[in-house]
Parts: C-alpha cells; structure tokens; sequence
C-alpha cells in the first residue's frame, strides 16, 4: 500500500524509517521531507500551512493512509478535511487538537474531568491579569495560549517579570494572535516526562515512557528548544507507574473529549512533572514528539503500520505494540546559535561513518542533500540515535557516532540520560 507521511524533521524520519520496515508499505511519500528522508521515501513538496495544497497532494498521490507529523496541519483541521473526503487519516479533528492549540481549553478541560495539572490563571486583558497576578507566587509561569513554536512559556522569577511578559504577549507584539490570550501558572518542580499514548476515541495503548531535553544547554542552563534529545528506558516509568498515568491522566482525557463532543484519535502526548504531590500535567500534545519519537521507535518491535491502523479503524488494543527491553538514546546536533538566529547551508560530514556504529541510526531533522553531500538547513540538524544493551552502552553507542560527525558551528549537549544514569547508579 501506499503512504503519506506529513513533515520535515527528525520526527518524521524516523516514522518513514519506521513505516520502511512494514511489509505492506510498498510506497512511501513524505512531504515535504527533507535530504536524508530523501533516502527512505519519495519527498514530494508540500505547504503545511495550506490546507488547499494538502488537499490537491492526497488527491494525486492517493495514499491508503496519511499520517500527520506535525501540530500545525492538525490545529488546521487537516483530518477533518480528508475525512471528509473518505481518506484514512491518523491524528486528531481540529477540535480534538485543541488540547495542544490552546492552552487554556487544556486547563479548563483538566479542570472539569478532575486531571492533576497545576494551578492557573486565564488573562484576556490587562485588567484581568492585574487581579491574576495576585494569587500566584514568584516563580510563577506565563504561556501563551496559542502555537508559539516553543517560545509560549516564560518561567518569570517575579511578580514585574510575569507582569512584562504577560503584557508584551497580550500586547500582541511578540507572538501575535498566539498571545492574546494569557494562561498564568504556579510553577511545578521536579523531573518532566514524555507519556505518550495512541487511541481510537475510546481505548488507549501507553507507548513507551522517554525524557526529552528541553534547554540548550548542559544541566538544564540556557534557554529551551524544540529538545536538544531524549532517551526511553523502562526505568523511566515502572509498570505501577504507567497504570497510574493511563487512569489518572490518558482514559480520563480520551473519555472526556468524547463526552465532549471531540472524540480523541491518534497519538496523545502528555506532558509531565513529576512533583513531591505525585504526577500532574504540564502539557499535552496532540502528535507525536520530537525528539521523542526517535528513541521510542527505535525500541519498536511491532509494525508500526498496523497500530497506526488500529487507531483509524478504532480497535486499538494493548498488544498493538511490541517492545524491547534495550534502553535508547538520541542526541541532536544543533546549528550554531540555536534556538537563536543561525546560519544554513553548512557543510555536514561523517554522516555515513557515524550510520556504521553498531546500533547507530542517524535522523535527519534539518539537511538538504547537493551532489551526494548533505548540508544544514535548519536549526535541530541531526538526531543521533542508539539502541543498547543497556543505558550506559546506548549512551556510548550514540556519542561514539556524535563524534563522527562534523559541521561548522555544529552543538549538541554531552549529557542526554544522565539523569537517567544517575537513576541506575542509586539503584532505582
Ligand atoms: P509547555 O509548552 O506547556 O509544555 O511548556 C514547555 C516547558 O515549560 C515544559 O516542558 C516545562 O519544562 C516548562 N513548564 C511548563 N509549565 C510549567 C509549570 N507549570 N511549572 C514548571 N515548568 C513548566
Ligand atoms: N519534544 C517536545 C515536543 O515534541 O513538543
């Protein structure tokens, strides 16, 4: 059959090299793709932003399934419109995709079906937020309440920083429509995870638990990014731990949106602090992470086709995934200046050599390829990936082939999973 993958990073390459293991996937297209997607599926262009162009795609390539990478195309309404046509589609209506595309639909939601999440405040004014201001403590957190592309959230360290913030989003000035509306947070403490589930509208399946790297630089310093990379051991969540997450937090979110009117398909992430009051939900997003996905797909035994079917056709079931016990890591290599401005078009070498070390599989996030080389074309370049016997062997797997790689003003953080290594040291 024939399959369309929507995107151009690291996440979908690793879902189209994924897909390339599937027995019945006989064409895969990817848009627009990027140059080392190039090497598993066919890249055809595409505006993600454009519904019409989405549209006119699906209708001459005429896939058997499409599956929607990123938030924006979902936000859009994207599989609302190909299910009207009758097309097989996986990922969430637009109204279901709300849960990532606003913010304070996801606390009030979290409110009325009773989900762990912290405390909140929604500002439409200035006047409102004056009176918001006063019932939280420094530090206290400002989002945004629409897509800011990973710039919606300041962790403001006093009453005047939250209170600029807020004012300079709502002003409209630094993040447009996305901020005209403001969500006021208490700030949670403790280490975050990446719960990601996939379902039908009614039943869920729990993929397996990772830890992204959200800031730019070692031990957490510097400002936050897209992810600078991500590991998925079964020491991130233990089985105990995953039941708690699917009652307390998935069911009650797939039974709510349904009960809601909106009900839920495709891949739920839930973003989640774990705090000394037990787990409560920093995010939820409406697609599959990235860099998340690369690890956690690494670790996929089963066809993936089939479960993404199984979400579609609504009889998702536990036993839709097969894992294995090796733990994997993945660590991206930046452009220089990220998450800042930084400059494309450099040249990229040691890709093969570092495809060669055992375990390796390099994704590609932002790469074009020229007469048989590849250059940078985006901020997050390259998602090294490893797979290992155990964390410590993944870890070295996974820089052995970093060190492979070179590219002008190339970054990347030299401590993905030390958390969890340091978990293994202590025994737990
Ligand atoms: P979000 O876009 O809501 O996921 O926020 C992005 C990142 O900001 C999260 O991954 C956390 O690291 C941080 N964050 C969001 N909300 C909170 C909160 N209430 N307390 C502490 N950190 C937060
Ligand atoms: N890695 C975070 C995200 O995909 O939103």
């Amino acid at each position: 059959m024939k399959v369309l993958v929507l995107g151009s990073g690291g996440r979908e390459h690793a879902l189209v090299w994924k897909l390339r293991q599937s027995p019945r996937v006989k064409k895969l297209y990817c848009a627009p793709g990027n140059g080392g997607i190039a090497q598993d599926a066919e890249c055809v262009a595409a505006d993600l932003k454009s519904l019409d162009s989405l549209v006119q795609l699906a209708s001459r390539l005429n896939p058997a399934v499409t599956l929607v990478g990123p938030e924006l195309p979902l936000t859009l309404g994207v599989v609302d419109e190909f299910q009207r046509r009758g097309w097989p589609v996986f990922g969430p209506t637009r109204a279901a995709a709300q849960l990532e595309s606003s913010k304070s639909f996801a606390k009030e939601f979290m409110q009325r079906h009773r989900i762990p999440t912290a405390k909140y405040s929604v500002c439409n004014s200035k006047e409102e937020l004056q009176e918001a201001l006063k019932l939280f403590h420094p530090p206290m957190v400002v989002k945004a309440d629409g897509l800011a592309a990973g710039k919606g959230v300041v962790i403001a360290q006093s009453k005047d920083e939250a209170q600029r913030t807020a004012e300079e989003m709502l002003s409209g000035k630094v993040l447009g429509g996305a901020g005209s509306r403001v969500v006021l947070e208490e700030c949670l403490e403790g280490e975050e995870l990446s719960f990601l589930v996939i379902s039908d509208g009614e039943r869920v399946a729990p993929l397996v638990a990772s830890q992204d790297h959200k800031r730019v630089f070692d031990d957490d310093q510097g400002p936050n990014t897209g992810g600078m990379g991500a590991y998925s051991t079964d020491q991130v969540v233990d089985g105990q731990m995953r039941d708690w997450l699917v009652t307390h937090v998935a069911r009650p979110v797939i039974d709510g949106m349904r009960a809601e009117g909106a009900a839920y398909k495709g891949i739920l992430y839930c973003g989640i602090m774990m705090t000394a009051r037990g787990p409560m939900v920093l995010e939820f997003n409406c697609r599959f992470g990235d860099p998340e996905t690369q690890p956690i797909l690494m670790r996929l035994e089963s066809d993936l086709l089939e479960a993404i079917e199984a979400s579609i056709q609504g009889r998702v079931s536990d036993g839709d995934f097969r894992w294995a016990p090796d733990p994997a890591v993945c660590v991206v290599m930046a452009s220089g200046g990220y998450p800042g401005a930084f400059e494309a078009g450099k040249l990229i070498a040691g890709i093969e050599e570092a495809d060669r070390v055992q375990g390796v599989k390099v994704f590609h996030a932002g790469t074009n390829r020229r007469d048989g080389s590849y250059y940078t074309s985006g901020g997050r370049v390259l998602g090294v990936t490893a797979r290992g016997k155990d964390l410590p062997d993944a870890v070295e797997r996974a820089y052995d082939a970093v060190m492979k790689v070179r590219f002008d003003g190339m970054h990347y953080r030299k401590d993905i999973a030390a958390r969890g290594l340091k978990h293994l040291r202590a025994g737990k």
